[in-house]
């Protein structure tokens, strides 16, 4: 094939915030697939905070990406060649593809996606990785009973604005944490939650109190920090604390900001349990299944924020630490 693969590689680890210069953009020549493989054409590309910690040296629960090779990230696409006799040419799949025009993959690395049943972003957002983590961190982890108060930060968010409704569709009442007052409409009226706290105009102690008058039973965790923080000081009797992630400290070039009010765990006998979702890769299908279910019925609600242009990768990415997208950042590759 004489077809050029336009990439992003990784060229320098980055120090706080990345820049455009921590990626070489380089034009690569397509490569051929193997026995077992298939050559995907890249349609979406996902943009997710935990690129940023991939990004880094030092042990992780996934290695880091190594200087040189391209950026990793989940992708979707469709097969234009294939090596392997489950994949047919035609057939869509997602993956870890990387930030690019073509990957090879092994055919067993990658998922077969149905887009008679959701367009390809909706498997980047609500149907793949985000929708899994907010499914199982919430079911299995923060495992909230109906009548009970949920909180999550990054409400509006890909993760947490699905963790508030799966929530809401438990019989929970849901308050979402979220930066600015149209995240917070957004929440409340296209996601049903209950009530939404600006972190950026409100006090969030004084806010939490007033909307969690007996105290938090789950906090889903997407920020770190001071959010964290402040929830800390709410927590139920028995609450469960989930830790998903901490995006405000994903840059900090100092040390990283820990929870001072953690004594609230000992005195309300509640647990914090920080997760991945990888842990669930052997439940994945279920997860897909079941919220597949509730977007066609119309109880979920999924929304993708679509940037587009490969050659933008750097600055898209950077929407997502500058508080930018509402719902799942995904990035269209032109010609798609
Ligand atoms: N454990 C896992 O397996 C797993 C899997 C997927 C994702 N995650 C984690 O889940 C979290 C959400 O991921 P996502 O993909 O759904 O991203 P996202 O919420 O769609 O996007 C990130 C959002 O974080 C908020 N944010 C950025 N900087 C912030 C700051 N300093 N303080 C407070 N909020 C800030 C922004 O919203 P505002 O405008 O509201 O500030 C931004 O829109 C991340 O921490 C991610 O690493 C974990």
């Amino acid at each position: 094939m004489d077809a050029v693969n336009h990439q992003f590689q990784l060229a320098a680890r980055p120090v706080g915030l990345p820049k455009p210069s921590d990626w070489r953009y380089v034009q690569a020549p397509v490569p051929e697939p193997g026995d077992g493989e298939v050559l995907v054409k890249i349609h979406y590309v996902s943009l997710d905070p935990a690129m940023r910690g991939w990004m880094n040296e030092g042990r992780s629960y996934i290695p880091p990406v190594g200087i040189g090779e391209v950026m990793r990230a989940f992708a979707a696409g469709e097969v234009i060649a294939s090596k392997d006799p489950d994949l047919a040419v035609g057939e869509h799949v997602g993956g870890l593809l990387g930030v690019q025009e073509y990957a090879v993959a092994s055919g067993k690395a990658v998922f077969k996606l149905d887009t008679d049943l959701a367009p390809l972003p909706v498997y980047l957002g609500a149907l793949g990785m985000p929708g899994v983590t907010a499914y199982f961190g919430l079911l299995d982890i923060g495992r909230p009973e109906r009548g009970e108060t949920v909180v999550v930060s990054g409400a509006a968010g890909a993760v947490g604005g699905l963790v508030g409704q799966i929530a809401k569709l438990k019989g929970a009442r849901v308050v979402g944490i979220a930066g600015g007052a149209e995240k917070c409409r957004h929440v409340v009226e296209e996601l049903g939650f209950d009530a939404a706290i600006d972190y950026k105009a409100q006090d969030v102690d004084a806010a939490l109190a007033a909307h969690c008058p007996k105290g938090i039973d789950v906090y889903f965790d997407n920020v770190g920090g001071d959010i964290l923080d402040a929830a800390l000081a709410h927590l139920a009797r028995h609450a469960r604390v989930v830790i998903c992630g901490a995006i405000s400290q994903y840059n900090a070039t100092g040390a990283i900001k820990g929870p001072s009010n953690y004594l609230s765990l000992l005195v309300n006998h509640a647990s914090m349990t920080g997760f991945v979702m990888s842990d669930y890769l052997d439940r994945y299908a279920e997860a897909v299944r079941e919220m597949a279910g509730w977007l066609a019925a119309g109880k979920l609600v999924s929304r993708e924020d679509i940037a587009h242009g490969l050659e933008s990768f750097p600055d898209t990415l950077l929407r997502l630490f500058r508080g930018e997208n509402t719902g799942k950042l995904v990035l269209e590759i032109a010609g798609s």
